[in-house]
């Protein structure tokens, strides 16, 4: 029987090709974080200042924390709290679990904004690109004064339309993780190719707008102004982290499907590289049509993406309208594969750990999860002062998003160094490494891994931490109302219930010999 004679290692999912495994993992690093928050923050920090922060965050953290992160998968062959334990013990489990938990609730609301797009992109065909934009629905207590793209994202997300796309969403997510690699192998053949094409259409539509190019160039114009300011330096690494995948035990998932021997300076390189080119070239489309609209964004991280530029669009005749559609449509795809890497990088070390079946693992991950995602919808409006807050929802997602992009993808990054580079021996990973790449690192790797980096993130998290400490439990403008307990709230729930979740799946007794290998000893 076929079922038989499968190996384990198969059975656990295994990439067909080398191929596969970079367009999985450049779909999961190229997403959200790359169109729309990877714009905003540059445009926050004044365009110019951003790159040099950004580029020695690719350097001096990305690619290296990616080479731990992929080799910790073919060192072990398991995801990341299992292969943790074997490398470092029970402590390094701890930390596995804890960013798994973590990647928990960035799947929550990464997968709410992907269900705004997706309610945006339907409008994309309708009310949203007319001109002036008409407010899909009623029910907004208060519209405001011009119709416009602001006033149809708000009066969108104060419905409970898009609760139906977050359910969409998520069933995607599900169907293409139904057989693990293999339908994850086949999604991302045609969805990654797919996303690279509707990103140079954008870019030759921005750069052919008139005064498009001069958006390029206030993007690339060396701004050292804001060289001295910390929280460049924080948005720029908090931005590389998430932009990479990294920090959340993701990429050793994905990486734990490949053969022992895979090159893993070689795959680093080449799926940063992609993610960064890809970022970009986002950056310069958003940039150009930015100035073309002459329009000046302000308000929050999502403003950019999800109001300015339809907003400019809308303004165009109707043959530039249809590039708001390719806009949303890149927006759900380009999102879509790197939930699909958020849940796996969940579902995985579930399976390794408890020798659940798929299916289990991907039901333990949903059903929370969409309860999650669902809460993020919540149309409620409780901020009458729309530009600030917005709905009950989408000030949730806000606080949430505020604590677990600036903590926890850093803390993880953090903890597995120190881990790695102490406890277990930059050494051990670095010999493990080199065995099998053409590139071999030199010694200055370990230093790298046990103090520069350490440093580096511990000044940062630290910086942010004294922040809001100092200015008090997260700061807003958003008046809560009777909801007014909710800013200290969050950050209490998300380090409770991470600390919860990851103590009772450490302790959880391991499932520890493999069914198949019974079955099957060779
Ligand atoms: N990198 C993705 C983006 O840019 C988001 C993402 C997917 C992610 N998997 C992750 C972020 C793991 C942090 C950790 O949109």
């Amino acid at each position: 029987m076929a079922e038989l004679t499968r190996t384990a290692a198969e059975d656990r999912g295994a990439w067909k090709s080398k191929i596969g495994f970079i367009l999985a993992a450049s779909g999961s690093a190229i997403g959200l974080g790359n169109i729309v928050f990877f714009a905003s923050n540059a445009y926050k920090f004044g365009g110019g200042a951003f790159y040099l922060p950004y580029f020695i965050a690719l350097f001096v953290l990305g690619i290296p924390v990616m080479i731990i992160e992929f080799s910790l998968g073919t060192m072990t062959g398991k995801s990341f709290p299992v292969a943790m334990r074997q490398l470092v013990g029970k402590k390094g489990e701890y930390a596995g679990w804890w960013t798994i938990s973590c990647a928990l609730f960035i799947t929550m609301y990464y997968i709410t904004i992907l269900g705004w797009a997706l309610t945006m992109l339907v409008g994309a065909f309708g009310g949203l690109l007319t001109d002036p934009a008409i407010a899909p629905f009623a029910g907004m207590d208060s519209p405001s004064d011009g119709p416009n793209a602001t006033v149809y994202f708000f009066g969108m997300i104060a419905t409970w339309a898009p609760m139906l796309s977050v359910a969409a969403i998520w069933a995607m997510t599900i169907l293409i993780l139904w057989r693990g690699t293999k339908t994850i192998e086949a999604a991302v053949r045609i969805f990654v190719p797919l996303m690279w094409l509707f990103m140079v259409v954008l870019i030759v539509r921005g750069l052919t707008l008139n005064g498009g190019v001069d958006g390029m160039l206030y993007l690339f114009t060396p701004n050292m102004d804001g060289i001295m300011d910390v929280n460049v330096w924080q948005g720029a690494f908090a931005q590389m982290f998430f932009s990479l995948s990294l920090g959340l035990g993701t990429m050793t998932a994905y990486a734990s499907y490949l053969p022992k021997d895979a090159d893993q300076i070689n795959n680093s390189m080449v799926v940063s590289f992609l993610n960064c080119g890809f970022e970009f070239i986002a950056g310069v489309a958003i940039f150009s049509m930015l100035f073309a609209f002459a329009i000046v964004p302000s308000g929050g991280t999502l403003s950019l993406s999800f109001f300015v530029i339809p907003q400019g669009i809308a303004e165009f005749p109707f043959w530039i309208k249809g590039f708001g559609v390719f806009f949303f449509l890149l927006l759900v795809i380009a999102g879509l594969t790197s939930a699909v890497s958020l849940v796996e990088g969940i579902a995985s070390p579930l399976i390794d750990k408890l020798g659940i079946s798929r299916t289990k693992a991907l039901a333990l991950v949903m059903f929370p999860g969409i309860i999650g995602s669902l809460a993020f919808a919540l149309p409620q409006v409780i901020d009458p002062a729309i530009s600030s807050g917005g709905t009950l929802g989408f000030s949730l997602l806000d606080m949430l998003d505020h604590w677990a992009f600036s903590y926890s993808l850093l803390i993880g990054g953090l903890i597995e160094c120190v881990m790695i580079g102490w406890v277990l021996g930059a050494d051990k990973l670095r010999t493990f490494v080199n065995e099998h790449s053409k590139f071999t690192l030199g010694k200055w790797f370990n230093v790298q891994i046990k103090f520069v980096i350490p440093i580096i993130l511990s000044l940062v998290i630290g910086g942010t931490l004294w922040q809001d400490l100092s200015g008090g439990l997260y700061q807003s403008d958003t008046d809560f109302g009777s909801f007014g307990w909710l800013p200290a709230a969050i950050p209490v729930v998300w380090i409770i219930s991470t600390l919860v979740m990851s103590a009772v799946l450490t302790n959880r007794p391991a499932h520890d010999h493999d069914p198949h290998n019974v079955s099957n000893p060779a």
